[in-house]
């Protein structure tokens, strides 16, 4: 089936951070989005395209919408949707009182079945349409996930949690146990349809050496799936760090001990760095997920988009459910704007859409799928309506430029911006439908 989306449209085709030059990104005023069994065939100019169109392509009208691609959260976990907004304390405090007994709710696949699917609902609603998420340390939390994810035809990577020390029984495993029970989940459902698998362990404080090992090992012998964790999010969590493994350099080198950096490495917060951190960051190939809402919500401290720039590290952002207390990739950039003058810094509003669209793609080794709308890319797109509130409207009628409408839209928008999102060419959520 071929479709035509019409209305505004924008994407990105490089970092705006990188270079100033307009062929970073289109923006077609009145343009079209042609997809064809779920990709993207064209995208350009509606005046030029609409003449091409093959005889018996639906034309889908768009009126007053910005048309993008979907929003990525680089780190986020789905257990974690009833701990959202408990109040009180720093991360490792509140692992204790609140993350831990939720996960452990997990043992029971009943119970995740449900939290996977009204997990999923939730991204559609706020436009996320991949993910990099934690699962828990049952392997049957990822069962759920990817079936739910697999029903829905979602671009989605996933790992069960790593965790064999420092936390209560019941959510411990062992190094063999982890190793035995991810291998089995790669085998199950790593490049299944759009799936791909994250080997998680939690972050060095719940691993052995024994477990890093392993999950070094993993890697080692599958060497296409993602590696996904903490690190330096909190000053408690670099001390216990430094005690727990006494002779590394810094946090980043537990991880490089046991082999675990490189292009597919997403490492989550990356707040309290050196400067040896950050350029071992950047010859590794590594990624960043930059979480500012729950960076604020928990007091871990205040990222420097400028530091990852300058070392030239992929950034992608991450909601981190349930540290972080929202689920929109707009809100959470506009914490990570506030973030940035906070330090002295500056995101700009080309910026922040790249990092919720192509940089989040980039960080996640996932260029060649999706992040535009280059001919081939799968057809994951949002319909964001430039009306969406009284205030909304009012803004963006006053803005004077695409620059300007993109920064109140990040600033003041929310779910509520999200008209529609659509997976593989076919809509998926609807705001305005009774679903
Ligand atoms: N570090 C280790 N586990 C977690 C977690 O669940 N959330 C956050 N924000 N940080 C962590
Ligand atoms: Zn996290």
């Amino acid at each position: 089936m071929i479709a035509a989306h019409r209305g505004s449209l924008l994407h990105f085709l490089d970092d705006p951070s990188k270079s100033s030059v307009d062929s970073i990104f289109e923006y077609y005023d009145d343009g079209l989005l042609v997809t064809e069994n779920g990709l993207i065939s064209d995208c350009g100019d509606a005046a030029s395209l609409m003449p091409r169109l093959p005889s018996g392509t639906k034309l889908v009208q768009h009126a007053n919408s910005l048309i993008c691609p979907g929003f990525v959260d680089a780190h986020v976990h789905y257990p974690q949707l009833e701990v959202m907004a408990s109040h009180g304390e720093e991360l490792l405090d509140w692992l204790n009182r609140y993350t831990f007994p939720a996960e452990a709710k997990f043992a029971n696949p009943e119970y995740a079945e449900v939290c996977a699917e009204r997990f999923l609902d939730e991204l559609l609603r706020v436009g996320t349409t991949t993910a990099l998420v934690f699962g828990t340390v049952h392997p049957n939390s990822i069962d759920a996930f990817f079936r739910s994810c697999e029903k829905r035809n979602l671009r989605m990577i996933s790992g069960k949690v790593m965790m064999d020390r420092n936390a209560p029984v019941g959510l411990t495993d062992s190094p063999e146990s982890s190793y035995v029970d991810s291998k089995s989940l790669i085998e199950s459902w790593h490049n299944k349809g759009r799936l791909r698998y994250a080997v998680t362990p939690r972050f060095a404080i719940t691993s052995s050496p024994e477990q890093l090992n392993l999950a070094g090992l993993l890697l080692k012998e599958h060497p296409s799936v993602y590696l996904h964790t903490h690190l330096s999010e909190n000053r408690s969590e670099v001390d216990s760090v430094r005690e727990l493994f006494p002779g590394v350099k810094n946090y980043l080198d537990v991880y490089d001990q046991y082999d675990l950096l490189g292009q597919r490495s997403v490492f989550a917060h990356c707040i309290h760095l050196d400067n040896e951190e950050w350029s071992r960051l950047n010859t590794s190939g590594s990624a960043i997920a930059h979480c500012p809402n729950s960076n604020l919500f928990l007091g871990s401290g205040l990222f420097s988009m400028k530091a990852a720039v300058e070392h030239g590290v992929r950034v992608g952002i991450g909601s981190d459910i349930g540290g972080g207390c929202e689920f929109s990739i707009l809100r959470t950039l506009a914490d990570g704007y506030k973030v940035a003058r906070l330090r002295g810094e500056d995101i700009s509003p080309m910026q922040a859409f790249y990092l919720a669209t192509l940089g989040g793609v980039r960080a996640l080794d996932l260029e060649d799928r999706i992040g535009n709308f280059l001919i081939g890319k799968e057809a994951d797109f949002l319909i964001l309506d430039r009306g969406a509130t009284p205030i909304i409207k009012h803004r963006l009628d006053m803005s004077k430029n695409l620059n300007e409408q993109l920064f109140a839209m990040m600033m003041l928008g929310d779910d509520r911006l999200v008209k529609e999102t659509w997976i593989m060419g076919e809509k998926s959520h609807d705001r305005d439908a009774n679903f």
